[in-house]
């Protein structure tokens, strides 16, 4: 089993986690294959931590949140696919099949996933966890788990 390691960061503002996103980019490079979960209640960051991963691996295009749609997917520049998940308004496990998004989670690539726990039956085990905490100063505490390999690479 690979080794799992823990980091806490903060991100006091937007810029933070930016540099977040763009180390985990330089790790994921250059044919980024994971399953990401993004833990934490609404407002915490998730969708904008998701923008900014997108951003930081080179996609330019209009990034929606999937909050309606559940998946949005986006072609990367250097290949491959990345999909964004908002699992929130995920109910039923027959759309699991009926979507697609089995085949999705079949097939490479990287698929980033918002309200992770409304879909625990079907999501394979994650490649890397964040628990975002939103603090009453506007800062975020986060809690990365994950393999060792994306863990290491965020400071
Ligand atoms: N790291 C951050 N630092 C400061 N403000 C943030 C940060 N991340 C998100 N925000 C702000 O918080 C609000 C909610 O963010 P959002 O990403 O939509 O949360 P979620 O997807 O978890 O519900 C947005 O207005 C955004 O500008
Ligand atoms: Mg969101």
């Amino acid at each position: 089993m690979p080794a799992i390691l823990e980091s806490d960061l903060l991100w006091p503002d937007e810029a933070a986690a930016q540099a977040t996103a763009e180390q985990l980019a330089a790790a994921l490079l250059p044919t980024p294959d994971a399953v990401i979960e993004l833990h934490g209640p609404l407002g915490a960051g998730k969708t904008t931590f998701t923008r900014l991963l997108l951003r930081a691996l080179g996609i330019t295009g209009r990034i929606k949140s999937p909050s309606y749609a559940v998946m949005e997917s986006y072609e990367l520049p250097g290949g491959g696919v990345a999909s964004h998940f908002d699992f929130y308004r995920f109910g039923d496990p027959r759309e699991w099949e009926d979507a697609g998004f089995r085949d999705v989670f079949a097939a490479p690539g990287l698929k980033v996933c918002e309200w992770p726990e409304k879909a625990a039956g079907q999501l394979p085990p994650p490649d890397l966890q964040f628990f975002i905490e939103l603090l009453p100063d506007d800062s975020r505490r986060v809690r990365a788990v994950g393999a060792a390999k994306l863990v290491e690479a965020l400071s």
